[in-house]
């Protein structure tokens, strides 16, 4: 299975702007420095301060898009390696290109793949998983989310962080009827409503018997946050965009 081959053809035509901070994709932009902090402090100071820890994580970036997230992450001192997937041939030409700019970033590896198609990556011949697995606004996406959950999580020895939308009013008014249709920040068409997921229902499918059989995954932080314009992305306690182990 791949993307919904609609909302495929809108990422294609957000590509060309992916990386310019006021363009279409301004708030995954914005979004970016809230999501690295939380994944640096769920991690804790014992991986992320450079006087604790000397040791290097690797990372599969799931649904990478431009590279926002994967570029941030190949940078920090404790990530070895970052491979990025997406399934749209123009944001990934977008991310490869955009990678160049920093010739530091030597770690950072991107390939045309799906989700659903995780199988054959591996982090070496020796180490079939990744330490750390992320996958931020794709779930939303994806016409099997649940399934795609299970790949993820079957790729990550350690951690999976990821963040879709709920599957709420607030949502519906903000994603869709304002972002697609009245400030035209996105193409019309980019979401479907219907394929958001509510913070329980993402609990569930971590926990649940179809994805957790052998109960190694736990929900270590789950974390809401939104988009208030004027003031910037804001997070608060109850309620979800985000979990990890
Ligand atoms: C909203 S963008 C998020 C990009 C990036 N994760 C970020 O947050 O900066 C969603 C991305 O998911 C990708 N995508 C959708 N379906 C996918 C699939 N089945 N496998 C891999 N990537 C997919 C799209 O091509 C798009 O680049």
């Amino acid at each position: 299975m791949q993307g919904n081959k609609t909302e495929m053809a809108h990422f294609a035509a957000l590509a060309k702007s992916w990386w310019n901070p006021r363009g279409p994709q301004r708030i995954l932009h914005k979004m970016n420095n809230m999501r690295m902090d939380f994944i640096n402090s769920t991690l804790g100071p014992s991986i992320t301060d450079p006087n604790q820890n000397t040791s290097k994580l690797t990372v599969l970036d799931i649904g990478c898009g431009g590279g926002l997230l994967s570029e941030s992450l190949a940078r920090r001192h404790y990530v070895q390696s970052v491979l990025g997937i997406d399934v749209t041939p123009e944001v990934l030409a977008v991310a490869n290109s955009h990678k160049l700019v920093d010739p530091k970033l030597t770690n950072l590896k991107y390939e045309l793949r799906s989700v659903m198609d995780l199988e054959s990556v591996k982090q070496s011949a020796e180490k079939p998983t990744f330490d750390i697995v992320t996958m931020f606004e794709v779930l939303e996406h994806l016409d099997d989310p649940k399934e795609a959950l299970k790949l993820a999580m079957s790729k990550s020895s350690q951690y999976v962080f990821l963040s879709t939308i709920n599957r709420t009013l607030a949502a519906y008014i903000s994603t869709i009827a304002l972002g697609e249709y009245v400030l035209n920040i996105v193409p019309p068409g980019t979401h479907t409503w219907s394929k958001y997921i509510n913070a329980t229902e993402l609990e569930s499918y971590v926990l649940g018997s179809g994805v957790n059989s052998e109960s190694i995954w736990d929900v270590e932080k789950l974390q809401g946050c939104i988009y208030l314009p004027g003031t910037g992305w804001v997070r608060f306690d109850d309620q979800s965009n985000y979990s990890t182990k």
